[in-house]
Formats: C-alpha cells, sequence, structure tokens
C-alpha cells in the first residue's frame, strides 16, 4: 500500500472493523446521508483535513464523506482518544491516511497535525480548533485554497469568534457546535454518560452515597449532574455564572464555590471550557482519597503541575489513575492526566448521539461547498433548517411521529390580532 500513515498496528484493523460496523448501527441518519452523497457525490474533489477524536464514530463520518466524493485525511484532536483499532481500519479498509496513536506525546501530535494539513485542504473540520490554528499560525501558505471549516466543541468555538473579532479568522467556519441537535444532545446526554463511564471504568468505584462536586452547569455539567444524581450521588454544582448557578439550584442541586466544595467532595468533574477550574489552594483542602477528574476540551481545567509540585510521590495504582502522594501524607487521584475522561479512559460518546452531531458535519461540508462564495471569514451557525432536518431524520430513525400543524394552527401562530 503506498498510503501514508502513522498507526499502531496494522494488525489490529480487523477488530476496528467490527467496531466500527456496530456503531453504524446506532447511526441511522449519518447511514441515510452516506447513501444518498453515495449517489450525489456532492463532496466530489474536496480535500478534507480533520483533527477529531479517532473513535468508532468518527470512522463512519470519515466513510460518509469519502461516498460523498471527498479526498479525507484524518488525525487526533486528543493524544489520549485515538482508538488504535479504528485507526487501523480506516488505513487499511477504507485507504483513509491517519495519523494517530493512542498516548501520543505532544511533539508527535503535532507532526500528525502537520501531517493533515499537507493534503492542503479545501475544507478543515476541527474538535477544539488546533488543526485551523496550526494551519492561520505555521502554514498560511495553504489557507488561499481552504474554502471553509467546521467546529465540533464548545472550547473550539470560542477560539474562533475570538479570532474572527480580531479579524484573523481567514476563512468562513460553521459552528456545528452550536446546532441545537449538538449541543441539546451531544453535550448533554452524550458527556452526561460518558463521563460516568470514564470515572467508573478508571476507578470501579460506587458513586452511591459519594459527593460528586461538578464544575460547570453549562450544557455538558448539566448532563453529568443530572446522571450523577441518577447513580446516587450527592451532587454539588460549582458556577461563576449567577443564571447557570440559579438554573443549579433549581434543579435541586447544593450550588457553592470550589473552596467550599474542596474539603467535602469526593469526587471531581470539571467541565467549564476554562483555566485552573481546580488549583493548588483547592488540594490543599481536599480529603485523602478525593478523586479529580475533567471532562472539559482541555486539560487545563485542573492545575496539573501545582498538583505536581505538592507531591512527594507519584504512583500508577490503575491504568488512568495517577495518585499524588502530598507531603502531609494525603493521596489525590488524578484520572487519564486530566485529559478529557470520556474519552480517555471511555470511548467517548455512544454512537447514537454522535449520529446527531455528525450528521450535522457531515452536512454542513455540503452547505460551505455550495455556499461558499457567499460566505465571509466569521463563525457561522448552522442554518436553522438544517437542524430541524436532522432532528426530523432523528425521530423517523426511532419511528416516532409526531403531530403536525393544521393550517388552522399555522395561521393562529402566526396573527397578532387574536387575543382573549
Ligand atoms: N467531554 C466531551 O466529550 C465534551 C463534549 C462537548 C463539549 N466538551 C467541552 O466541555 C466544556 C464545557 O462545554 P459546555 O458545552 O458545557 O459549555 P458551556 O459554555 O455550556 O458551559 C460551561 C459552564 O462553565 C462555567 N464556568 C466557567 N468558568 C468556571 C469556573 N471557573 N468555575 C465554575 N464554572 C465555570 C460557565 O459559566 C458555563 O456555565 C468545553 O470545554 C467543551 O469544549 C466536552
Amino acid at each position: 500500500m503506498s498510503l501514508e500513515y502513522d498507526v499502531k498496528d496494522l494488525s489490529l484493523a480487523e477488530g476496528g472493523r467490527r467496531r466500527i460496523e456496530w456503531a453504524e448501527s446506532e447511526m441511522p441518519v449519518l447511514l441515510h446521508l452516506k447513501e444518498r452523497f453515495e449517489k450525489e457525490r456532492p463532496l466530489k474533489g474536496a480535500r478534507v483535513s480533520a483533527c477529531l477524536h479517532v473513535t468508532t464514530e468518527t470512522a463512519n463520518l470519515m466513510r460518509t464523506l469519502q461516498s460523498g466524493g471527498a479526498e479525507v485525511v484524518l488525525c487526533a484532536s486528543n493524544p489520549l482518544s485515538t482508538q488504535d483499532d479504528v485507526a487501523a481500519s480506516l488505513v487499511t479498509h477504507d485507504e483513509i491516511p491517519v495519523y494517530a496513536l493512542k498516548g501520543e506525546d505532544h511533539e508527535t501530535y503535532y507532526k500528525h497535525i502537520h501531517s493533515t494539513l499537507d493534503l492542503k485542504p479545501h475544507i478543515t473540520m476541527d474538535d477544539g480548533a488546533d488543526l485551523l490554528s496550526t494551519l492561520h499560525q505555521d502554514r498560511r501558505d495553504m489557507l488561499e485554497e481552504v474554502q471553509g471549516g467546521t467546529e465540533e466543541t464548545t472550547t473550539g468555538v470560542i477560539r474562533l469568534r475570538a479570532m474572527a473579532k480580531e479579524g484573523a479568522l481567514a476563512y468562513p467556519v460553521i459552528a456545528v457546535n452550536d446546532a441545537m441537535t449538538k449541543h441539546f444532545f451531544d453535550n448533554r446526554y452524550g458527556t452526561g454518560q460518558s463521563t460516568i463511564d470514564g470515572i467508573v471504568r478508571a476507578t470501579n468505584i460506587l458513586l452511591a452515597g459519594k459527593t460528586f462536586v461538578i464544575a460547570g452547569y453549562g450544557w455538558c455539567g448539566r448532563g453529568l449532574a443530572m446522571r450523577a444524581r441518577g447513580m446516587g450521588a450527592n451532587v454539588i454544582v460549582t458556577e461563576v455564572e449567577p443564571l447557570a448557578a440559579l438554573e443549579a439550584v433549581m434543579d435541586g442541586f447544593r450550588v457553592m464555590p470550589m473552596i467550599e466544595a474542596a474539603p467535602i467532595g469526593d469526587i471531581f468533574c470539571t467541565l467549564t471550557g476554562d483555566i485552573k477550574v481546580i488549583d493548588k489552594h483547592h488540594f490543599e483542602i481536599m480529603k485523602d482519597d478525593a478523586i479529580v477528574s475533567n471532562s472539559g476540551h482541555f486539560n487545563v481545567e485542573i492545575n496539573i503541575p501545582a498538583l505536581e509540585g505538592m507531591a512527594s510521590e507519584i504512583r500508577r495504582p490503575r491504568e488512568f489513575v495517577e495518585q499524588y502522594v502530598l507531603k502531609d501524607g494525603r493521596r489525590i487521584n488524578l484520572l487519564g492526566e486530566g485529559r478529557l475522561i470520556n474519552l480517555s479512559a471511555a470511548e467517548g460518546h455512544p454512537a447514537s448521539v454522535m449520529d446527531l452531531s455528525f450528521a450535522n458535519q457531515a452536512l454542513s461540508l455540503e452547505y460551505i461547498l455550495e455556499h461558499k462564495d457567499e460566505l465571509e471569514n466569521q463563525v457561522y451557525t448552522i442554518p436553522e433548517d438544517i437542524d430541524r432536518e436532522i432532528a426530523r431524520m432523528k425521530l423517523e430513525s426511532m419511528r416516532v411521529k409526531i403531530d403536525v400543524l393544521t393550517d388552522e394552527q399555522k395561521q393562529y401562530l402566526s396573527s397578532w390580532e387574536e387575543g382573549t
């Protein structure tokens, strides 16, 4: 095979393929798009460089884009989230170049991003904006050919909006994250379930009866709080936004600053997109054996360098658990090196929810190619009719029917004259 790639072991490909097919059976909307793309080839000739978590669901997205006629190349959007069998299968069975190794170091991570950019993309796909940011900083010679990009997650969208505000964004980007059919479901139900899955797989602890501190009550935090409560944990929420904090209170959670939650929590998880949400002064007052994890995009939410500085010894009692023994003898257990715990210790979101997110990705690509001449160098929200169409297809696949407005109802809802 003349294909260039960097994956761990091609002999894992068969197992990867079986898991990709298993995920596909839970992704009816994407499959439907794949079938349409095969016939219509709307992405014909488009070169797509993607930097996404290399999971079974992403594999199905890549295969869908390929069916639409795109030339795709993939690297990881996180050093720990790659599923090596999936990477091997994409190379072996689909001839898609993949540059991703689970556990790759920082240097390899960026080397892989550069290899992915070597395709000279027309379209970039990001989850956290590392590919786009590298392209803007180090590979500016390629910018001219780029027609647009997509961004999967909240943190990436925040980075892109900052770039657009400064006039630094060199091509239009669609904020897939902002689609209702993305963050309502992926961030809430996907992160809610898969974060619990990651914490439990890493530790095998019982959640019932534990005090579970959740930092951030955005879409992800709400989902995790809801599921942690369902497993019998006593949930505490920390927030900085009055509205979000009030919502958490009304949803029945205890809300307090992290400094008050730190000494009473058994398990901590950050989902804020912010930095140093758990810091040195919090570690100083945590209980012995506290478990600390993150499910926000970057591993900066927990101040890991501070924790390292406080430790006299670092042990590894289980895979994905680093136990920092502090000078006073207390132990703090950091999960998955502070990286997205649902992707490092578990398998990320279940396929059924990624079906919605990745249908948005596929349709965004089609939209960019169709509208490239009208789009400006800004961050765009997904058009509402794409969102609604994805929800309709998902309901149809679930065999759920809904009512349809009658003409009288349509008229009533659009008139302002009718009152009491
Ligand atoms: N684990 C995953 O698979 C996954 C999936 C989707 C999104 N994400 C990431 O999770 C993070 C959160 O995403 P979201 O969609 O919930 O964002 P969001 O903007 O809806 O919510 C973030 C919340 O955190 C709060 N916050 C900010 N700083 C804080 C602090 N210091 N202390 C306490 N609260 C603070 C904000 O007020 C906000 O309410 C982002 O980094 C996003 O990229 C992860």
